[in-house]
């Protein structure tokens, strides 16, 4: 729809009325008539475009086609098409008559500049910023959708910098722009204007928490709002002008701020006392989402610790990532200061806009030894960080309990960047650990990839990545789901017992004392613990079936067997929890359960390579038994990667 804008007007001398190109001037003819006006006559110039609108519809008198009578809701409504050449160059006059129908007794002399003004910005997501995109002011999901949108500045573009980009009021180096949304502002009018007339551009109070937005002119970029900076006012020129502005994200969407920003222009007329507002419009940018990468997506870069002990493991680890054609980080001692656990300290993701992509790190509040690594070795040019911290934390706040799976369909509803999925205490118990509220916050805001909560606090250590992880396959959905399973893992035992190899042992020829099948199966607390294993996972699978829309078929038991270790009698895996897995395109990087020896095989290895080999996945089991499990974690927790964004674009999302 078109502006509208209300014209008072006075008789006598001439109104001088600049006029915006795409809006509509209401001029009001009851209000200003002389006493005794009965009818009116308007005659324009040829760039006018003048109409009556008549609520009464009480019309024309009927010998003079320009005339008409006069009614308390009477209009003139003017339009133009053209910019103006020179200033007053277009009229409009509107004359009065009272009983004698020749003899005029007052007129309202309108003279009018048509100027063009736009704000513009990337409405149409293209990576440019188009013109007047009549769109732009609102913002809509989906491929039909429009609306610009906004990176959060959160990598580190200049060398030296102790912060982030979003937090300091500059632009310290050119690279950093590409960053930041464009925003222009267009001005095309005659050359010369009535002098003295302003721009103005502003944002709210809540936004200026959101964003810094900078004036790029001629050699130097100013910032001009944003911080405490809630408008700006620029004088108008004459001629044709573009005001170049670039505009950072500096939070994450979350639960108190949003995820819109909302920038207002207005045209500001001098008065005698002041400025008014003679036209104004807004452009809504919506700030981009953190985004997590599930296990189908390409690797492309795999991260782990070096530390005093996992010699033999980081060697056996190298070989896998080699073998997958991956780029390994290794992260030395002086940096993770004995900390292994990266999968616990970060997760990696991304931010995308039209016009750029960047990875960005979210970093846990768990911060123990890892800490300092994702500011000094991971934030940098175009990688980005973002942290949530809280002074209540709990082994759950750990991002081996932050997930998610691949794209899914339920019920008809799309998630193309799938879903999250995130660990707590079951839903009916009052007491419990659950992950931090100002990460679960965040999470849940970033609206994407709809968490999903499951109940993990069954564990010792409390991850979901301790009983599922995810597989690429070349069928059905794209994927499995493989979940731990203590029940298949009796089975498989029964068997090997029934088959006479009951006293073959786990854990022959490690540093820890081997069980015999026989001892597993005769131990019947160990198998009432694990059919309370049982049961907690099978609750989540039928959450996660509901949630993800999967069926059984897309499901693979893994067999693994837990033991209650604490008080709260929670459960840690006996031997290497197979499902704790790294996921490198194809090749999977397995813990090695170290099963009993049948003719020289481990059943255990043999039972994953029967159920996931046939779906083209190449299985690696990796030793981490005393560097990882034996302190109650595995492969999975003790790596982490970097895969690439998803193809799909977040804001062709329906919602
Ligand atoms: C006003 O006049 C127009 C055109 O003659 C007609 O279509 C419309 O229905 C009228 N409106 C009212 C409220 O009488
Ligand atoms: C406008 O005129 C109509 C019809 O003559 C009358 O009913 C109405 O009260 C008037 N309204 C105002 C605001 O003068
Ligand atoms: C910007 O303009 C919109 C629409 O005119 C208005 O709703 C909003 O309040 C304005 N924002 C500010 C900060 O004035
Ligand atoms: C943990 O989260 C679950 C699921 O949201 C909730 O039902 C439960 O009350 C929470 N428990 C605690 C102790 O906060």
């Amino acid at each position: 729809m078109s502006k509208q804008r209300t014209l008072r007007m006075e008789c006598g001398k001439p109104n001088q009325v600049i006029y915006v190109l795409g809006t509509v001037l209401n001029i009001d003819v009851y209000k200003p008539a002389p006493l005794g006006s009965k009818s009116f006559e308007v005659h324009s110039s040829p760039g006018v475009k003048c109409s009556i609108s008549d609520l009464h519809n009480v019309t024309v008198v009927a010998q003079h086609a320009k005339r008409w009578i006069l009614n308390n809701r009477t209009l003139v409504v003017v339009t133009m098409e053209k910019i103006s050449n020179y200033v007053n160059d277009n009229k409009v006059t509107i004359t009065y008559y009272g009983d004698k129908l020749d003899q005029p007794i007052d007129k309202i002399i309108l003279q009018l500049t048509a100027v063009y003004i736009s704000l513009d910005v990337d409405a149409d997501r293209d990576g440019k910023v188009e013109k007047n995109n009549p769109n732009k002011g609102s913002w809509k999901w989906g491929p039909k959708g429009h609306g610009a949108i906004l990176l959060v500045n959160c990598d580190k573009d200049a060398p030296g910098a102790a912060v982030s980009d979003r937090s300091d009021d500059t632009v310290p180096i050119f690279e950093d722009l590409a960053d930041m949304s464009q925003m222009i502002l267009r001005t095309e009018g005659p050359t010369s204007l009535p002098p003295d007339y302003k721009l103005q551009l502003y944002i709210s109070a809540s936004d200026e928490k959101k964003v810094h937005v900078f004036r790029h002119d001629l050699t130097k970029m100013t910032k001009v709002l944003g911080g405490t900076m809630l408008s700006v006012v620029m004088d108008y020129t004459k001629g044709n002008n573009e005001y170049n502005f670039f505009i950072e994200g500096l939070r994450f969407p979350d639960k108190e701020i949003g995820s819109l920003v909302t920038v207002n222009l207005s045209l500001l007329e001098p008065m005698i006392v002041g400025y008014a507002p003679i036209f104004t419009e807004q452009v809504v940018f919506h700030l981009a989402p953190w985004i997590m990468t599930p296990n189908t997506l390409a690797p492309q870069d795999v991260y782990v610790c070096s530390v005093m002990d996992n010699a033999k493991f980081l060697k056996e680890f190298t070989a896998l990532v080699e073998k997958a054609m991956s780029k390994l980080t290794i992260c030395r001692e002086d940096m993770n200061r004995g900390d292994r656990w990266i999968q616990d300290e970060i997760e990696f993701g991304y931010s995308a806009a039209p016009h750029k992509t960047f990875p960005i790190v979210f970093d846990s509040p768990r911060n123990r030894g890892l800490e300092m690594f994702p500011y000094k070795k991971l934030l940098g040019p175009d990688f980005g960080h973002v942290t949530r911290t809280s002074d209540v934390g709990n082994s759950l706040d750990s991002f081996g309990n932050l997930e998610v799976s691949p794209p899914v369909t339920v019920n008809g509803k799309e998630y193309p960047m799938g879903r999250i999925i995130i660990g707590s205490a079951f839903p009916t118990t009052s007491h419990g650990r659950n992950m931090t509220k100002v990460v679960q916050d965040f999470l849940y805001a970033q609206t994407v990839q709809s968490p999903i909560e499951l109940f993990s606090d069954w564990l010792h250590v409390g991850h979901v990545d301790e009983f599922l992880t995810f597989v690429p396959a070349p069928d059905r959905k794209g994927f499995r789901l493989l979940l731990v399973s203590p029940d298949a893992c009796c089975k498989l035992f029964m068997k090997i017992q029934q088959e006479g190899h009951g006293e073959a042992m786990l854990f022959e020829n490690l540093n820890t004392t081997p069980i015999k099948i026989n001892e597993i199966l005769n131990n019947q607390a160990l198998l009432r613990d694990n059919s309370y294993v049982q049961k907690c996972v099978d609750w989540n699978r039928d959450v996660l079936k509901k949630e993800l829309g999967l069926d059984e078929e897309d499901i693979i038991d893994i067999p693994v067997l837990f033991r209650i270790r604490d008080h709260f009698q929670r459960a840690v895996a006996l031997f290497p929890d197979m499902v704790n897995m790294i996921v490198l395109g194809k090749y999977l990087g397995i813990p090695k359960p170290f099963g009993p020896l049948i003719n020289g095989k481990c059943p255990l290895e043999s039972a994953v390579r029967a159920a996931l080999e046939p779906l083209g996945l190449d299985c690696n089991f990796i030793d981490d038994f005393d560097a990882y499990h034996l302190q109650l974690g595995e492969v999975h927790c003790g790596s982490n990667v970097l895969r690439k964004p998803f193809a799909f674009k977040w804001w062709n999302m329906e919602m």
